[in-house]
């Protein structure tokens, strides 16, 4: 049904049934026919439906029971890369094409349960190709009434940024050979509820004695078991003591002054591990920062504090390793 056309709506309800009873009878195991061929659109979004209807935009167990169902949704899983690039998708530009939209990069399982897990979803959805593209269009609607440390950071820093969220009407994955390229929040329905949040100037902030935005650290998206917990937290935070001495926090927080596409954050915890790895290689070539003809400073660092940076964050990456590791999550 889906293959005669490129554009249709269908509802994922049926599908879901199947996919969850044919999980049941196995126990909780793949069916073995079902082994190694790729999960279909409407597994999918049933898979993403299923984990995170809608309900009360402000409820935050159920936010939280849609991440974790998201972590181990085995249709999502199977489509994920070593990378996800996720925005708003420009109106001004019907492309599926990541190059040609503003995106952020983020570890597969840092942006599953921290981003995706924003939205609820219908189950509604359409399937477009562009190309090699295969664009999964999910009907969604934003979780806009959490407390603000429940949102990857304030998103209200730019009011367009907030109201795109709290507007978009579809999510849409789009896949080449089977494999997530990018998400986008799509859409624009301005009758949606309006909730105002005013920003004070600061990424993070202190809660009851926890750093909020609480999301974005790694006691988020890690098992309260893993070994590796501290060892990445103390990892993380002596590195972004240098980072702020460096000022590579000015270009790399959300704000994004530099318009650099795709943003790599690196002032959150979660945020800054899917850039583990290219931060390392970033440091050994002494790419960064860049230069800055107006003050005549040349690219890169001073050897000493290059040689310190890459030692900090060769063992950042080294912990991110085994810790993802520990979660079942590949680690590239
Ligand atoms: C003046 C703004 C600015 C500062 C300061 C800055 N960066 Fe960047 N950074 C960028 C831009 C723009 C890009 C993307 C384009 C590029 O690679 O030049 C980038 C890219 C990166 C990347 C990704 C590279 C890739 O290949 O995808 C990493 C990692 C990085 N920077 C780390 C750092 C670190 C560490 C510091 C501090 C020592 C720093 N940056 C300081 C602007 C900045």
């Amino acid at each position: 049904m889906v293959s005669s056309r490129h554009s249709a709506v269908f509802v994922a309800a049926t599908a879901a049934l199947t996919f969850t009873a044919s999980a049941c009878t196995e126990s909780g195991t793949t069916p073995p026919d079902d082994v190694g061929s790729p999960p279909t659109p409407a597994e999918i979004v049933a898979a993403i439906a299923d984990a995170c209807p809608m309900g009360d935009p402000g409820d935050a167990s159920a936010r939280r029971a849609c991440a974790e169902k998201l972590r181990d949704a085995e249709p999502l899983r199977a489509i994920l890369g070593s990378e996800v690039v996720w925005g708003g998708h420009r109106a001004d530009h019907p492309s599926w094409n990541p190059a040609v939209h503003h995106t952020t990069r983020f570890n597969p399982r840092v942006w599953r349960m921290m981003y995706l897990s924003q939205f609820m979803f219908t189950g509604e959805f359409t399937v477009e190709t562009e190309g090699s593209f295969t664009a999964i269009r999910m009907k969604t609607s934003f979780r806009r009434d959490m407390d603000m440390g429940q949102y990857p950071y304030p998103l209200w820093h730019a009011p367009n940024k907030w109201a795109a969220h709290l507007d978009a009407t579809e999510i849409v994955l789009v896949l080449r050979n089977g494999e997530l390229v990018a998400g986008y929040r799509f859409g624009s329905d301005t009758t949606q509820p309006r909730v105002e949040h005013t920003w004070d100037g600061r990424w993070t902030w202190e809660n009851e004695g926890v750093t909020e935005p609480r999301v974005a650290l790694f006691t988020y998206i890690l098992s309260p078991t893993n070994p590796h917990l501290e060892a990445l937290n103390d990892a993380y935070r002596t590195l972004e003591e240098e980072f702020r001495s460096e000022s590579c926090l000015d270009c790399h927080s959300p704000d994004n002054p530099e318009d650099m596409t795709p943003l790599v954050i690196l002032a959150y915890p979660n945020q800054a591990l899917g850039d583990r790895h290219m931060l390392v290689d970033v440091l050994e070539i002494n790419e960064m920062p860049p230069a800055d003809e107006e003050a005549g400073t040349p690219m890169g660092l001073d050897e000493d504090h290059r040689a310190m940076l890459l030692t900090l964050a060769k063992e950042f990456a080294r912990v991110g390793d085994e810790a993802l590791a520990f979660e079942g999550e590949s680690t590239p």
